[in-house]
Formats: C-alpha cells, structure tokens, sequence
C-alpha cells in the first residue's frame, strides 16, 4: 500500500510516517521545508531503518501536484498534514494562511479525485470548537466563530471536504487533535518551533536548557482551579497511531459513514501550573516563571470527549503525561546539542 503524507517532516507528519512505517507501508513523504529540515528524514531513518521516499514539492503549485500523482500513480491513502499552524502569525499574514492551507487543500483533492477510492485523512484540530459550551467536547459540539485565519482554514478545509465527500464518493476521515506535546521515546524526532516557540511545553523544555529565561503563564485569573488554562496535552506517538487506525479503516472500507469525524485527546484537561509542575517532578529541572496577563484569543478550557474515538477506532491514548513530558526533554536536549554541535 502506498500511502503519500504531506507535510511528512513537520513535527506530527514525521511521528506518523515512523508509524506507518513500522507497518510495513510504503511511504512517499511530500514536504516544502518551510518549518522543518532535512535532518528529520535521518531520524525517521534511523528509528525505522527505513528510507521513505521524499519529494521536496510545494502543494501551492498546481503542477506539482499533477506531477506528483503521476509520478507515483496515484496513492492508497494520503494523510495531509502540510499546513501552516501559527495562530499569531496567522493574525499577522491571513492570505498566507489562505493560500497555503486552502490551495494546497484544492489541488491535492483535485488529484485526490481522480482515484475517488484513495483513502483521505485530513489533520484537523479542536480549534473549531473555540470555547465550547460543552466540556468534555464531543464531535457533536458547534463550531464556534473561528477566534484566528489559522483556526478558519481548518473549519474551511473541513467543509470543503464535506462537500467533496457529498458529490465525488470520496471516503475521508477528520482528526480533531487536541494540544499535541512529545517526542519519539528515541530523542530522535520532536517539535521543531521556528524561533521564539509559541506553544507551551518547546517554552518550557527551551528555558529548562537555558535558552529562555523564563516561562511567562499567560493569565492567573481563569475560572479554573487554579487560575490558569486547561488543556488536554495529547501525546504524539499516541496520535501518530491514531492516524494509521484511521487510515487502515477507510483503507479495509469499514468506515460506516463515508465522512467520519474523531476527536484526538486522551480526555484529561491539566492546567499550565499543573503541566510546570509535572515536568519538574519527571525531569528534576526547574522552570523560573511568572504571571503575566492573559493572551489574546486562548480559551479558558478545553479537552476531549474520547468515547467516541474509543469506541469505533478503538484508539486510546496510552502515554501518559509525564511520559511526553520526560521525551520533549530528552528531544530538546538533543536536538540543541545536535545544533551546537553543528555551528562549532
Ligand atoms: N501558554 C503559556 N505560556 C506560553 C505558551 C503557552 O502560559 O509561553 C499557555 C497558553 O496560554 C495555553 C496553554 O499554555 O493556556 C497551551 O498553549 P499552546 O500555545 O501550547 O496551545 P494552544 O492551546 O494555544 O494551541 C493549540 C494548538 C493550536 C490550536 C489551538 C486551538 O497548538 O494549533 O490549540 O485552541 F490552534
């Protein structure tokens, strides 16, 4: 089975493809470089002694596209990542997110639907749920008005797909990730965040090492225990697994509707004080940080209703917190003593 990933270097596309991989698939990674590096295909190699095939392609250019279905065939399945996914950078460069995540979207589904039996996978987020009114979130859940462009090209993309499911007989399933942290247990692969990291545990394991001074925890004063955001920090091998489930299920025609919808999330909300306090326990590192005032546009709580995702994929996340905190650590140490080393 041949199965194309986009955006098969960023930091879940590679998670994934060690997973297939382990499965023995045959892997054609596309990736444009634009938030990650060559060096990832190493690591995949060296975790899964396999060298997966590699176009370096931008999906934004409709002719790359045709040339990449034709130089393969076509695909069994294609999992898409590729994706822009900074949300303050999406206030700043809208069109960017536009063009990059929409167009991309068109031309692969155009392509997609020459070979409508191709299995479709599509990394969706639990952004589209905004503050739910509900928690823990179902799928059944409302979306809310987009708060980012970042956050409306993932309702957009849905929808689009839900339209091209409607009319062309594709099969596709949408995966709701939660907050994604972690790293391969190898210290391998992991997140790769451009400068200063915007999401939370890059913040963290980057002042551990020094590298910032401080965390600032952006708000003390939510409706929460203690103050500060909760969240529902899924592990990335977890979801990496969840994918080829999901895959292997509109591959084997299980699907019981031809567009289905999982939230990925292992159903615990933690707060940001409580993940602080769980990587100084597991990493014996402390973290220096102070309160500062709520950042623009994050929701107070959100974490998954996984019954669902129990249910009919028969996934369940299995690591634990600590586990993805104890594999960021060992990813950022080395990976910054890999980057040291190579500026030497
Ligand atoms: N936080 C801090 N300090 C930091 C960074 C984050 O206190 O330096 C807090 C945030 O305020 C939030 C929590 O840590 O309460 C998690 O923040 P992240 O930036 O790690 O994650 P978000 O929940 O904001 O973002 C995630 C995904 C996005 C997605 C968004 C939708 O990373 O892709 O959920 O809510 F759009």
């Amino acid at each position: 089975m041949k199965i194309l990933v986009t955006g098969g270097l960023g930091y879940i596309g590679s998670h994934t493809v060690v997973e297939l991989l382990n499965q023995n698939y045959q892997v054609v990674i596309v990736d444009n470089l634009s938030n990650t590096s060559l060096d990832v295909l190493d690591g995949i190699y060296q975790i899964a002694n396999v060298k997966p095939d590699f176009e370096l392609l931008d999906l934004r250019n409709k002719s790359d596209v045709e040339f990449l279905f034709k130089k393969y065939d076509g695909f069994d399945g294609v999992i898409h990542f590729a994706a822009s996914k900074a949300v303050g950078e999406s206030v700043a460069n809208p069109l960017h997110y536009y063009e990059n995540n929409i167009n991309s979207l068109v031309y692969l589904l155009q392509e997609v639907l020459k070979n409508p039996n191709t299995a479709f996978i599509f990394s969706s987020s639990c952004t589209v749920y905004g503050q739910s009114i509900e928690l823990p979130i179902t799928e059944k859940a409302p979306f809310q008005t987009a708060l980012s462009p970042y956050g409306n090209t993932k309702q957009i993309g849905e929808e689009i797909i839900e339209d091209v499911v409607k009319s062309c007989g594709l099969n596709a399933i949408l995966l709701r990730y939660f907050n994604p942290i972690g790293a391969h247990h190898s210290g391998l692969i992991g997140e790769l965040p451009l400068g200063i990291p915007q999401n939370l545990v890059p913040y963290i394991t980057q002042t551990a090492l020094g590298i910032r001074t401080e965390l600032a925890v952006f708000g003390n004063d939510y409706n929460t225990a203690d103050g500060t955001c909760v969240r529902d920090y899924i592990h990335v091998v977890d979801l990496a697994k969840a994918h080829v489930i999901s895959l292997v299920r509109l591959l084997n025609q299980k699907n019981v509707t031809p567009l289905e919808v999982f939230n990925l999330g292992t159903g615990n909300g933690h707060s940001v004080l409580e993940l602080i306090h769980t990587f100084q326990v597991v990493t014996g590192v402390n973290i220096p940080y102070k309160f500062v005032d709520r950042r623009a546009g994050d929701v107070e709580s959100a974490y998954a209703d996984t019954q669902k995702a129990t249910d009919i994929l028969g996934w369940k996340a299995n690591l634990t917190l600590a586990d993805a905190l104890k594999s960021a650590w060992l990813w950022e140490q080395n990976h910054t003593s890999k980057k040291l080393a190579n500026t030497k």
